[in-house]
């Protein structure tokens, strides 16, 4: 058979396969652009076009924007402008005067003598957040709540002025006697949990993460635990929350003892 009559349309194989292949092509694209975009669309779509539009994944005019925002209370902090760098003597002493109040639960220097947090040393950015949350009602708490929401925006930066400026209890692990557990030491890096100090502040300190050494452990292991039911919330992008819910029970053991080693060594 000569060249040019297999390409003519009088040929019949070719008008056949022309025919079939325009075919399947008006199916796949009636199935990939317009009849599963509907049916993953659950009927919500408009038209053709819109379906097209859905298959192609553009965004399609007209549809609002959804931004998903949690179903909860979230921290209205700005960790890295909360609280000002630079030693302010005046707001230290108006601290010292509010903080009188706190003494009973805190105690006089700090340092807390009834499982409440020590606050003696703690970073100024971290007292200010979390009154500041504690006031917003991000983090709640019955004995601790009250005591927030009276406070100004004033009394909360001279409050962590002075905190922060107090002396943190000397030093804490005795070398050999409390071998640092695993999950402090280099986390789980398989889990996705960074060293706890890479936040806490004994390797770096990541804004807004608080200074964990000398703190109960029933402190300890309490928040922990709650940042595992999602009784507390308050931490900015669920940083805490995460780490938290990767760990094992005995690793949540280990690490609240570890942080809360009550012999000090003698003050150098
Ligand atoms: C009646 C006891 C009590 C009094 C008084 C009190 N607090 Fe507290 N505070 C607590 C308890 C308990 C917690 C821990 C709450 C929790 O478990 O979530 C806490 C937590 C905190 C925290 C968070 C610490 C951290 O590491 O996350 C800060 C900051 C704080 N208090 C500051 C203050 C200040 C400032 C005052 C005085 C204006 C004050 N508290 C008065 C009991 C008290
Ligand atoms: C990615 C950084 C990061 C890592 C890693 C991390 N944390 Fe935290 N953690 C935070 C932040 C941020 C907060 C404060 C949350 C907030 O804003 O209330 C926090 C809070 C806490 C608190 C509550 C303390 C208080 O006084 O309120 C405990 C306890 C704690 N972390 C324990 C741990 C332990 C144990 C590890 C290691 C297994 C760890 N964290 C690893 C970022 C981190």
């Amino acid at each position: 058979m000569p060249r040019e009559k297999m390409i003519s349309f009088r040929n019949r194989w070719t008008v056949t396969s022309v025919t079939v292949t325009a075919g399947i092509f008006v199916v796949a694209a009636g199935l990939g652009f317009v009849l599963l975009p509907r049916l993953e669309a659950g009927g919500q779509v408009a038209g053709i076009w819109d379906s097209i539009c859905r298959a192609a994944g553009l965004p399609r005019p007209g549809t609002p924007s959804e931004t998903i925002t949690p179903d909860y209370k979230t921290s209205l902090v700005k960790i890295a402008t909360a609280v000002p760098r630079k030693r302010d003597e005046e707001a230290i002493g108006r601290g010292a005067t509010l903080a009188q109040q706190c003494a009973i639960c805190h105690g006089p220097t700090g340092v807390s003598r009834a499982d409440s947090p020590n606050l003696a040393g703690q970073y100024a950015s971290v007292v200010y957040k979390q009154l500041r949350d504690f006031k917003d009602g991000v983090r709640v708490n019955a004995v601790m709540s009250p005591f927030a929401v009276k406070l100004t925006e004033q009394d909360m930066q001279d409050l962590a002025a002075y905190y922060s400026y107090l002396p943190r209890l000397p030093g804490f692990h005795p070398s050999g006697s409390n071998p640092v557990p695993r999950i402090v030491a280099s986390g789980a890096p398989t889990r996705g949990i960074a060293p706890c100090g890479s936040c806490h502040g004994s390797i770096e300190n990541k804004l807004g993460s608080p200074w964990l050494e000398g703190q109960s452990e029933l402190y300890l292991k309490t928040q922990l635990l709650a940042f595992i039911s999602g009784s507390r919330q308050n931490d900015i992008s669920s940083q805490m929350r995460n780490v938290a819910r990767a760990m094992t029970p005995e690793e949540i053991d280990q690490a609240a003892q570890y942080y809360a080693n009550k012999e000090p060594l003698a003050a150098e």
